[in-house]
């Protein structure tokens, strides 16, 4: 099985979705598993200068920086595609995604290779499913809340994808009793196999 990991906490030290991450990667990694991990941190791109409505730019017309973002924009989509299980540590950043976890999902979203169009008009997702895990930590949001626009926008461009299969795991509203928050996590996590 190939693990997919991606981290978004602005914050590396001190992180707590980064933590439940790690502890819910341990849990469920098996010897023979590999282990693929992205830090959004590290490397970003936000898309730019397009010439067209999506996602495209035939290569004779690409800048530096057009190119640039279609290798960050092929690294992404075949990681995505290679995994089996997914697993997304996010914090609610003003009631969203984090800026580079929109600017990911911006990347992903390809046509052809993570959705298409049918003759119709309506979309099908072409990842095949896989089982994805959502840490999703808060401060003060409760999540699935009216003012959580995370978890449903981040649920609706995985299944855009054709992913199905998401659980989601939740410290929310940590600033309020980060350790009751925390642990109900664990708990949740230490019942997975
Ligand atoms: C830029 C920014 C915006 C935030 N906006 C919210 C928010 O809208 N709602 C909320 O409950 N917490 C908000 N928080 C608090 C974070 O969600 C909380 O600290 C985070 O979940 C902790 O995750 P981490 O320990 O992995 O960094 C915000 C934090 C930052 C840095």
């Amino acid at each position: 099985m190939k693990i997919y990991q991606i981290d978004t906490s602005a914050r590396k030290e001190g992180s707590t979705s980064r933590a439940l991450a790690k502890k819910l990667l341990n849990k469920i990694k098996k010897k023979e598993d590999e282990i693929i991990y992205r830090d959004l941190n590290d490397e970003m791109i936000f898309i730019s200068n397009l010439t067209e409505s999506g996602m495209k730019i035939s290569v004779g017309e690409q800048t530096d920086q057009h190119k640039k973002m279609f290798e960050l924009s092929d690294k992404l989509v075949f990681e995505l595609k290679e995994s089996d299980i997914i697993i997304i540590s996010v914090p609610i950043y003003n009631f969203g995604p984090p800026a580079t976890l929109k600017a990911w999902a911006d990347l992903a979203a390809r046509v052809k290779e993570t959705f298409k169009y049918n003759e119709d008009g309506s979309r099908v997702g072409l990842l095949e499913d896989k089982l994805v895990y959502l840490i999703i930590t808060s401060g003060g949001t409760k999540i699935n809340s009216k003012e959580d626009f995370l978890t449903p926008w981040l649920t609706h461009v995985l299944n855009f994808f054709g992913i199905k299969n998401i659980t989601v795991i939740a410290a929310d509203q940590m600033a309020i009793d980060y350790k009751k928050s925390v642990k109900k996590a664990e708990e949740q996590i230490n019942k997975i196999s």
